[in-house]
């Protein structure tokens, strides 16, 4: 049975509002560390960040490309795999440019640990990471975002973006996955 076939209820985490009011927030922290950048390459790690991508460089006011890079991490299950794959790679050079990396979780920091070495490998003249969530508590690799939105207990999330099995992307706010069948997740 696939993992998301159990039956779940999602409990609000953090609202709409909260997130709006956050993205505000680092948007200008961004925008203040990278003041005179001629561009700067927001590149999204697919897919969990879309949503927070768009929203984002919405609020930076500066110049921006945006580019997209997809890293394989969770498969459909809710275990994280330590082999980090690049199945989608930027379109775009980043040598020599300024560069902020965007990402959903950090959760075990495989994934963003194997992105920046890959990235800081082509030598941007600068190269920074917002994430939306970071569980320290799941921590296995050394790793840390210049600007994180909001540190979370040790749940499995959902919504603005984040998946369980492709599903509960689109919910507007970022909630917790509960089983309602007795076992653990
Ligand atoms: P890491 O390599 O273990 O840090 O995994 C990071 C990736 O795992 C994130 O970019 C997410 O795609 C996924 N992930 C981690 N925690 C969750 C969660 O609570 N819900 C959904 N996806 C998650």
């Amino acid at each position: 049975m696939a993992a998301s076939a159990r039956p779940y209820v999602i409990d609000e985490m953090i609202s709409a509002k909260a997130i709006a009011a956050r993205v505000e927030a680092l948007a200008r922290e961004i925008d203040a560390t990278f003041a005179g950048t001629q561009k700067l390459v927001v590149v999204g790690l697919l897919r969990g960040s879309f949503i927070f991508i768009a929203d984002l460089v919405r609020e930076i006011g500066l110049p921006v490309e945006v580019d997209f890079l997809e890293a394989s991490s969770y498969g459909d299950a809710t275990v994280s795999s330590r082999e980090v794959r690049i199945l989608k790679d930027l379109r775009g050079e980043i040598a020599g440019r300024d560069v902020l990396v965007v990402e959903d979780i950090v959760d075990t920091g495989f994934t963003l640990s194997h992105v920046i070495r890959l990235l800081e490998s082509r030598a941007p003249r600068r190269l920074e990471v917002c994430a939306l969530l970071d569980k320290p508590a799941r921590r296995e690799v050394e790793v840390r975002a210049t600007w994180t939105g909001f540190t979370i207990p040790d749940e499995f999330v959902v919504g603005y973006g984040i998946d369980y099995g492709q599903r509960d992307r689109n919910l507007p706010h970022i909630g917790k996955v509960r089983f309602t069948d007795g076992g653990a997740a």
